[in-house]
This record gives structure tokens, C-alpha cells and sequence, in this order.
């Protein structure tokens, strides 16, 4: 039960992560202490084209993981430089040329850290290995290679969505820990993000079982769209939630009534296009501008519409699964009104029904949670995978 100093790649996705967790076992909990949790976010650059180009997020993650790397070892004071400069070895920089063919822009910047730097004190890396966007996965798998290469140490392939799971474990706290006690199972899982909406049924730290999602746009696709519509910049799902806001303390009621798509179906699958188009027609039908106001009640009503049915099936999880507990993780997981009406409902439907959600930092893509989630799949695995690759649809 050693102390280990694990170091997690996140970049499925428009955000560069890169955290450094130390993990203490004693013999009931586990001890953590988060040295660094850095993100190079890359909603600036999208936002004038209104949503994610691949190929250009995989171009920024390239740039900004190395530097962002070296910030992160050296708030861990990880960071040491060399006496002086280290003579690379040929076979080495063969190799990491190798695994870093499509990145090639990274294998001088590499170089140079393992010239200027001593190798830092880490035991593991994790790295998000699915789902999410291939090309930009890659740079950070290739990254986690190349430094495994290079320390000699193990690259854990961590799947992003448990990362969102087991985020709700994580406090604003530099310090916290886990024990048998930080979960109560069977729980359900809430997963709400620009990319998915799915419910998971959890019995253990690694046991997930799929119980439902979405048939086409995700709930925060859904917000991103109406914000659109509305001629808001990506991703909207903020803004509308404000307006949603301001909406509810400043009209009396609403001019709009959207449709709950699926709410009583008897799965627990979602669908969120009709509503969508619901609000695409509503707003055409209006002239397609809209006053301030209507702007806000139609936020709210939106927003009510889709809050109303994540908490309705999640609930409904909870009774068929008599979960014990409901975790809710990604980026939709900072909307307010989700988070009171979850919390109101859970209570009505059974006081003692446990409700867990990230810090607000943690809600949206992060390193931190890959790494907690990295470290606690490295001791349940048995062996290290020898190869890893990005799996765009990686399953729970
Ligand atoms: O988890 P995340 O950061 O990235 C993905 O993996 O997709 O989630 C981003 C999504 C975006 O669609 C964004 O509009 C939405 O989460 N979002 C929100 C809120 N904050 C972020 N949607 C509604 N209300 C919010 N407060
Ligand atoms: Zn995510």
C-alpha cells in the first residue's frame, strides 16, 4: 500500500487537462492530495465557428499539452532542472519519433524537456482513452506513451465518462478521501454533457451497466442549439440557463409550452431533437427575432422542458434500481435548476436518497477526475495494456 504519484491527460474533447493526484492507501480509506489540476481551454477559438472542428482542437491540444505539462510538475514541485543539459540517445529519439508520428510538432518540445529536466517523481499515468473526438484523443494518448516510454512507468486508459462519475468525489479541498464509505450502491448515474445523456446503473467503483441514453441530441447539444437559434455563442447551455433564470424571477408565466419528449416512455432512453425543433418553429413562427423578454421565458421554458425530463427518468432509475444514491456528472451538471429540482424532487420521492454533484470546476472536462479515475482502475486491473488506442465510442 504504497503512496503513489499519478499523472492524468485529458483531451477528449476542447479542453487540454493535465492534473497530478498523490494517492496515500491506509488500511480503511485512501488518501488523496491534488498537486495540480491545470486546463487550457479552447472555447475562445471555437466559439467563432460554432462548434468543435476536429482537426483544429487536435492542432491546439498539440500545442498547449506539452507547456501545460511542465505547469502542472511544477506547482506539484515535480519540476527540477538538470545540473546540465542531457545528450538525448538516438534509439530513444528513433522511438519517440515513432509513437509520436502524428504529433510530430511535439517531439522537439519533448526533447527539450528531457534535456533541461530530470525525470520527475511519478508512477502512472492515466489518460483518457474514449469516448470522445479520435483525432484529438490521440495527442493525448500518444502524450501518455511517449511519457511512459520515457519514465518507464504504466499508461492506465481511462474511460472519460467514469471520470465524470467518480468526479462527485472530489471536493474544492486540496486534500479529501475515499473509503467505502464516499459511495452508497447501488447508485444511479446521471451523465449529462454537450456529447451524451446517458443513465448508468453503478454497484461498484467499476461496475457499470448502461441503462439508458439519448436516441439523438444530447441535453447539452440541445442548449447549445437553442442558444444558437438565439444568435448566442458556443456553447450557449450557460446562457440560456441564465436567461432561464432571469426568466423564472421576473415573469409571472409563460407564453411557450414545449413538449417533454419520452418523459413516460417505459425505458429510459432520451430524446431531445423534437423538443429542439419545437423551439426552432416557435421562434420562425415569431418572425424569428425575439424581445428580450420572450428570449428569457422561452429559456425558462426550454429549460424546464429538459430539466424536467432528466429528473423524471432518473428517478424512475432510482425506484426500479432501488438505487441508494444518484451521482450526476459533465458539463450539464453546472446547470442550476437541474441541480434544485433534482435535489427538491429527490426528496419528495424519498428523504433519504443521497444526490451528489461535482464542484462547478468539475462539472466540464478536467484531468483531475481522469487521474482519480486512472489510479482506482490501475488496482482493480491486473496487467497494464501493452497498446492503446482512442475509441471515439468507448463504452462504460
Ligand atoms: O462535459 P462538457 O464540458 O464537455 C463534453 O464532454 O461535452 O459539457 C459541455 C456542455 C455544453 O453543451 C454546455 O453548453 C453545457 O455542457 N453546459 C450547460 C451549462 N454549463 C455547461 N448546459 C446547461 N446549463 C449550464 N449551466
Ligand atoms: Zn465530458
Amino acid at each position: 500500500m504504497a503512496t503513489e504519484i499519478i499523472l492524468g491527460i485529458e483531451s477528449s474533447c476542447d479542453d487540454t487537462g493535465i492534473a497530478v493526484l498523490k494517492a496515500s492507501p491506509t488500511k480503511t480509506k485512501t488518501n488523496f492530495e491534488i498537486l495540480a489540476n491545470e486546463l487550457s481551454s479552447q472555447t475562445k477559438l471555437h466559439e467563432q465557428y460554432g462548434g468543435v472542428f476536429p482537426a483544429m482542437a487536435k492542432r491546439e491540444h498539440a500545442k498547449n499539452i506539452v507547456p501545460l505539462f511542465i505547469a502542472a510538475l511544477e506547482n506539484s514541485k515535480l519540476l527540477k532542472k538538470r545540473k546540465k543539459i542531457k545528450e538525448i540517445d538516438p534509439k530513444v529519439l528513433k522511438k519517440l519519433t515513432k509513437l509520436l508520428e502524428r504529433e510530430a510538432e511535439m517531439v522537439s518540445v519533448i526533447v527539450d524537456f528531457v534535456q533541461t529536466y530530470e525525470t520527475p517523481k511519478i508512477d502512472k499515468i492515466a489518460v483518457t482513452s474514449g469516448p470522445g473526438l479520435e483525432p484529438t484523443l490521440w495527442v493525448g494518448i500518444n502524450f501518455a506513451r511517449a511519457l511512459g516510454f520515457l519514465f518507464d512507468i504504466p499508461v492506465i486508459p481511462t474511460n472519460h465518462m467514469e471520470g465524470h462519475i467518480l468526479s462527485v468525489a472530489i471536493p474544492e479541498a486540496k486534500t479529501f478521501s475515499i473509503s467505502s464509505e464516499s459511495f452508497q450502491f447501488p447508485l444511479i448515474s446521471l451523465l449529462v454533457s454537450g456529447g451524451h445523456t446517458e443513465l448508468v446503473l453503478v454497484k461498484d467503483i467499476g461496475k457499470y451497466t448502461l441503462i439508458g441514453a439519448t436516441r439523438d441530441d444530447a441535453a447539452g447539444e440541445a442548449f447549445d442549439k437553442v442558444a444558437r437559434m438565439m444568435d448566442f455563442p458556443y456553447p450557449g447551455g450557460p446562457k440560456i440557463s441564465q436567461l432561464a433564470h432571469e426568466g423564472r424571477t421576473t415573469l409571472a408565466f409563460s407564453e411557450f409550452s414545449f413538449p417533454r419528449p419520452m418523459i413516460h416512455s417505459s425505458d429510459f432512453d432520451f430524446s431531445f431533437s423534437g423538443l429542439k425543433t419545437a423551439v426552432l418553429y416557435t421562434i420562425r413562427d415569431m418572425g424569428g427575432t425575439l424581445s428580450d423578454s420572450r428570449k428569457k421565458d422561452l429559456s425558462r421554458e426550454f429549460e424546464d422542458a429538459v430539466v424536467d425530463v432528466l429528473v423524471v427518468k432518473t428517478l424512475k432509475a432510482v425506484q426500479k434500481y432501488k438505487a441508494s444514491s444518484v451521482v450526476v456528472g459533465g458539463g450539464v451538471s453546472a446547470n442550476l435548476w437541474l441541480r434544485s429540482e433534482l435535489l427538491r424532487r429527490g426528496k419528495e420521492f424519498n428523504p433519504n436518497l443521497k444526490i451528489h454533484f461535482p464542484t462547478l470546476m468539475l462539472s466540464r472536462d478536467n484531468a483531475l477526475m481522469i487521474t482519480l479515475a486512472g489510479y482506482l482502475k490501475s488496482l482493480r486491473i491486473k496487467k497494464f495494456p501493452r497498446t492503446i488506442k482512442a475509441e471515439g465510442n468507448l463504452k462504460l
